[in-house]
């Protein structure tokens, strides 16, 4: 498995493992594509950072993040996404270590990534707590009538 720099190539092996995860509605799945393609028509663009994560046969995962607006040394993790066929293998974990490489050599201070605290989303935290996260807020209710917003922060 290795890691590089996203290119424009990648945008439906992506796609299409959002959509394979099953946890992403249309207008999330709208979201992520607009930072795929922000990033192929801005190349020079920092906003957002963008790795794949492939093995012989393609692409099984992608990682996106990058410094948090009005932030000294803050940054979002966006998006995360494996590959069904792929999870439970080390793929996430590997996308994250090399993310929180990145930004440790950059001075970054903490890593931000919002969730949501429907139950599909119990392994998704899980796999944060895994990582070093921990719970720094919740926004009751945020998403929909029962389904809060979960803020997971790790400091480097
Ligand atoms: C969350 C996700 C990125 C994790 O990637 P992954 O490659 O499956 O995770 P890994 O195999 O690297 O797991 C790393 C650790 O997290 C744990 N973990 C991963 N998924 C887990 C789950 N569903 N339940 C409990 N623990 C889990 C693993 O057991 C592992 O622990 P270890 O370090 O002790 O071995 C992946 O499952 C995914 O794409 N999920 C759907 C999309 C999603 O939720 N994205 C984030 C939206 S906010």
């Amino acid at each position: 498995m290795s890691i590089r720099k996203f290119r424009q190539s990648d945008r439906s092996s992506i796609e299409g493992i959002i959509r394979a995860t099953g946890f992403f509605a249309e207008m999330e799945i709208a979201v992520a594509l607009e930072l795929l393609d922000l990033a192929i028509q801005k190349p020079d663009q920092t906003d957002y950072e963008i790795y794949v994560s492939e093995n012989v046969e393609g692409l099984v995962g992608y990682i996106c993040y990058g410094p948090t607006p009005c932030t000294q040394g803050t940054y979002d993790l966006y998006w995360i996404a494996v590959s069904p066929a792929a999870q439970g293998k080390g793929v996430g974990a590997q996308l994250v270590d090399f993310m929180e490489v990145n930004l440790s050599a950059c001075q970054a201070r903490k890593v931000v990534i919002e969730t949501s605290s429907q139950p599909l989303y119990d392994g998704t935290c899980a796999f944060y707590v895994k990582r070093g996260y921990h719970e720094a807020a919740r926004l009751k209710e945020f998403y929909r009538p029962g389904d809060d917003k979960v803020i997971f922060m790790k400091d480097l």
